[in-house]
């Protein structure tokens, strides 16, 4: 079975965990540190603050913004829980807002959402897709970019996660880049940087939060040697993209290309006409793991009706994930395609 995600480890990392170990680097230390810079570096950001996980990073996030009770943020219906969870554990009140056709949040809909008890806007990136999220400061709220799925994605110039006021990144095994657990906020604002690092010592607690979740020197060496191959793995999943563009053009389903140029194609999602649980299971026959876009969207996590995000309704239903990850292997990428072929019997 060819997985929907795997990551891409090699001698190089192997190497760098067991120098670490050798060294019994094995807790929070100088390699988290380095990593925190490195990644900073790479986005072109201040500094950042590593954690273990995009969930905490987050969270981490809201509460230097000093974001609890009575305040509201606004997040899109069309994302993973996780988002939800922090959102919900800061203490704040989720308002949720539809998406528009690239999955992403539109400031149309945010219009409809933002009060005066709106303290954030949660600018997902979604599938690798940079957003325009300098189109949501007009709003004139401090704005979260989670960019846990856009590690190093770009639009006009401007990198995922670097131009709202804080920026999340997962290194979850899944994910672009991988501590195997992980995650990072980065900011250009040094008080805000400050207050996160305090969070994270438990040497402050802000609305009575602490963030006891560190990332360890031995994740932080797999960080560390994954992030000096990265132009690497981005140049592979730009290459495999191009390859699906060309390979899966004639088939009766839309491919990604109206954000072609601004994803860094961490997901190659289909717009497809059949029934999506159904095509899971032909593919299946086919060896190949796809997946839906989402799992679920939050408001019927929340038990709101679908009136409100018909957008979000219209592409769970129709959005179908194939593998694409820097791991796949030309022959990989050939059964897959060869699998989207005889699913939509194409010669
Ligand atoms: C968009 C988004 N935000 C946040 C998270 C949470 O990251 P983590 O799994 O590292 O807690 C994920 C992970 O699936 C994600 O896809």
């Amino acid at each position: 079975m060819i997985p929907h995600s795997r990551p891409w480890l090699d001698a190089s990392d192997h190497e760098a965990i067991a120098l670490a170990l050798s060294e019994d680097a094995i807790a929070q230390g100088a390699r988290v540190r380095a990593f925190e810079t490195e990644v900073a570096r790479y986005v072109g950001v201040s500094d950042g603050v590593a954690v273990a996980s995009g969930t905490a990073a987050l969270l981490m996030a809201l509460s230097a913004l000093e974001i609890g009770s009575g305040d509201e943020v606004i997040l899109p219906t069309y994302v993973c829980e996780a988002v939800l969870d922090a959102v919900l554990t800061c203490g704040a009140t989720p308002v949720l807002a539809d998406v528009g056709p690239t999955w992403g949040l539109t400031v149309e809909s945010v219009s409809e959402r933002v009060s005066s008890r709106t303290a954030a806007i949660l600018v997902v990136h979604p599938f690798g897709i940079a957003m325009d999220t300098r189109s949501f400061a007009p709003f004139g709220v401090p704005i979260i970019e989670d960019a846990c799925q856009a590690f190093g994605a770009r639009r006009e110039g401007d990198i995922a996660g670097t131009t709202g006021t804080i920026g999340v990144f997962s290194f979850h095994a899944t994910k672009c880049l991988t501590t195997g657990e992980g995650g990072m906020a980065v900011s250009r604002d040094p008080d805000l940087l400050d207050r996160m690092r305090r969070l994270r010592e438990g040497h402050s607690s802000i609305r009575g939060k602490r963030i006891a979740a560190p990332l360890s020197d031995l994740q932080a060496a797999l960080g560390l040697s994954q992030l000096e191959r990265y132009p690497a793995f981005l140049a592979r999943r730009r290459e495999l993209a191009d390859r699906y563009f060309q390979e899966l053009a004639d088939l009766p389903v839309r491919l990604p290309e109206t954000v072609r140029e601004h994803s860094m194609f961490f997901r190659f999602p289909l717009a497809v006409s059949e029934n999506v649980d159904a095509l899971i299971r032909e593919f299946q026959g086919h060896g190949v793991h796809v997946r839906r876009g989402v799992d679920a969207l939050l408001h019927h996590k929340l038990g709101l009706s679908g009136v409100d995000f018909p957008q979000a309704e219209r592409l769970y239903e129709t959005t179908l994930s194939i593998p694409l990850y820097p791991a796949l292997s030309d022959d990989e990428q050939r059964s897959v395609v060869k699998a989207c072929r005889a699913v939509w019997r194409a010669s």
